[in-house]
């Protein structure tokens, strides 16, 4: 068996419980999960005013919590990292732990908005692999809005909570990210992918639920830090192109406009300027080819897509071609739809969308001759859409 099976959410709330009881000696009166997710198309271009398509995966960030009574939360995470002790009520400032970052930029985000923060104990794990381009520091950050909702019993609106999420990775994170992982984690349901309209920050819940249809997830296990530069360096280049095309947003970019002002544009804004462009018609196809359940039309499109991401855009890296090289190889025939690099790039996963029938031939076949070719052992996931953030 190649594809890795998901712990069901139930177990993993059992689990953060446990964790709760074992660290802190309480009993858990909040439990919330927050899921990473996959993009089927639609890259790099959620900060361009573009449209994507993720949808939330069955894999999660779980945290158990109970009030404590003092003036801190004291968080304690199976991911890895040391134990926080986080002051509440104070300005939040960045900070060690690194990983509690997201923590504090989420704290924040609530106190700007009034909220008195209760102390609490809180013992945090995941099923969601880090550094895989599946958008755990995005799942993170909502699980801690989501556990904030319960612990002060409100609800906050479901865009403002993702946009404050957002708001704590660029903050806190140092990441000028889209809103598209954060969208994803909070908006996601189960069979719907999420259109996101990027210029409007609308959000539309797609159907998907086809039997016939597998998406696959396969993590290079090749890491990438987004905050390292590459990121904030392609979303610099696509400003620079719309000042130097004189337009206010990629959406008024109309085709041949970026070829016709290739020489002013330099490279490599030129390369970088087509691929948003590129990717925002790709996208709409999409969703075009989507709303009549023309599932093959996907598979022309997810391969321009790739192929812009890694010579126009320059995100992707050797693994992730040559992941994307073993699925094209197996092709129609063999089961394999379309496949793609997905989430922020330089390293992480790529999506493979396969026929139902024979995803255990293709995992299985991505496994053995991706390990082959360079060593590593690649974690292959398979996941339907399912529920974003919620208390359990
Ligand atoms: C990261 C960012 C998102 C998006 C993708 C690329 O995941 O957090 O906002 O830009 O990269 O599509």
């Amino acid at each position: 068996m190649s594809i890795d099976l998901a712990p069901s959410l139930s177990d993993l709330a059992a689990d953060a419980a446990a964790g709760l009881k074992e660290h802190f000696g309480s009993q858990a009166s909040v439990i919330a999960a927050a899921p990473g997710r996959v993009n089927l198309i639609g890259e790099h271009i959620d900060y361009c005013d573009g449209f994507v398509m993720p949808f939330a995966i069955d894999r999660y960030i779980v945290m158990a919590a109970a009030l404590n009574g003092s003036g801190e939360a004291r968080v304690v995470t199976a991911l890895g990292g040391e134990p926080a002790i986080l002051p509440l009520n104070i300005p939040q400032q960045v900070t060690e732990p690194k990983w509690a970052n997201y923590l504090r930029g989420v704290f924040q985000g609530f106190q700007e908005r009034g909220h008195q923060l209760p102390g609490f104990d809180a013992y945090v794990l995941s099923s969601l692999p880090r550094g895989a381009g599946l958008s755990s520091s995005a799942a993170l950050e909502c699980c801690v809005a989501t556990l904030l909702e319960g612990l002060l019993d409100t609800v906050l609106d479901t865009k403002e909570k993702a946009l404050l999420c957002q708001k704590a990775e660029h903050d806190f994170a140092g990441v000028p990210c889209g809103i598209m992982d954060q969208f994803a984690s909070c908006f996601g349901k189960v069979n719907r992918l999420i259109l996101i309209d990027c210029m409007t920050g609308e959000p539309e819940l797609v159907p998907f639920e086809n039997p016939d249809l597998t998406v696959l997830i396969a993590n290079t296990m090749v890491h990438h830090e987004l905050s390292d530069g590459g990121y904030a360096a392609r979303r610099k280049n696509t400003e620079d192109g719309l000042a130097i095309l004189g337009k206010r947003s990629w959406r008024e970019v109309v085709p041949g406009e970026v070829e016709a002002a290739w020489e002013q544009l330099g490279d490599p804004v030129d390369r970088r300027s087509r691929h948003v462009v590129g990717e925002i018609a790709r996208t709409v196809a999409a969703a075009e080819a989507l709303a009549k359940n023309d599932y093959e039309a996907l598979g022309p499109l997810m391969a321009a897509s790739h192929d812009s991401l890694r010579d126009d855009f320059e995100v992707s890296c050797k693994e992730l071609d040559l992941m994307v090289e073993i699925a094209r190889a197996i092709g129609r025939s063999g089961g394999v739809i379309g496949a793609r690099m997905t989430g922020g790039g330089f390293g992480g996963s790529t999506v493979t969308l396969c026929e139902s029938r024979k995803v255990e031939q293709i995992a299985a076949t991505l496994a053995r001759e991706y390990e082959e070719a360079t060593g590593i052992k690649p974690q292959i996931l398979a996941s339907r859409p399912a529920q974003g953030a919620h208390l359990v």
